[in-house]
């Protein structure tokens, strides 16, 4: 099972990263094998010019065609999610989450936007064509009591952490069930 963590904050160390932090470690601790992406992996001019041909970019691209899903994390900006993540998926290839499981978070200086993950980051996600889109995780900042160093949260925000990430988890095994394909079964009626 392969999973690709993307932390679309433009700062680091941040909150929304400390987010992505907990849930490799989880994912990590049962075997999932999780690879890390941030938005300073990129060239900003890559980002900002809209080079296709970033080296970055293709090794992502490559990465994401060989993953079962995205756990995708993000601050809120001016109501939506960070325009430097906006920069960066709209690069992806249109079906680059063809065949995945997406789980975004997010947080958010006020619980006022916690729907911009619906009605913003969702449907760029479903325009990427992912295959099932969990619902997400919103955290208020003062949720995250630390995210210099290890990151430390409310109890509440813990427990829907883990509840989110048991059911990416069980979403990503459904998505592994080996089923034939729809057609073989016409040919052999
Ligand atoms: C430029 C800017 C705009 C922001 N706009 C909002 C906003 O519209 N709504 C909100 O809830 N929080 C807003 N915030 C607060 C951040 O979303 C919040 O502090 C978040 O946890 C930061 O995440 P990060 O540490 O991962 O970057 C804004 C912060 C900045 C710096």
């Amino acid at each position: 099972m392969r999973v690709i963590t993307l932390a679309g904050s433009p700062r680091f160390p941040s909150r929304s990263s400390a987010l992505l932090e907990y849930a490799r470690e989880k994912l990590a601790a049962v075997d999932v094998e999780v690879c890390h992406w941030h938005l300073q992996n990129f060239e900003p001019e890559d980002l900002l010019y809209a080079r296709f041909d970033s080296p970055a970019l293709k090794t992502l691209t490559e990465q994401l065609a060989q993953a079962d899903g995205l756990i995708v994390a993000t601050p809120i900006y001016k109501a939506s999610f960070s325009g430097a993540l906006k920069t960066l998926l709209d690069l992806l290839p249109e079906r680059a989450l063809e065949g995945k499981v997406v789980l975004p978070l997010a947080t958010g200086g006020t619980v006022a936007h916690m729907l911009a993950v619906d009605y913003a980051l969702k449907p760029v996600l479903s325009a990427l064509k992912a295959q099932e889109i969990l619902h997400g995780v919103f955290a208020d900042d003062s949720q995250v009591a630390d995210y210099q160093h290890k990151p430390q949260f409310s109890p509440n925000l813990q427990g829907r952490l883990d509840s989110a990430l048991e059911t990416f988890w069980q979403a990503l095994h459904r998505r592994d069930i080996r089923v034939p394909a729809f057609h073989q079964q016409f040919e052999h009626a």
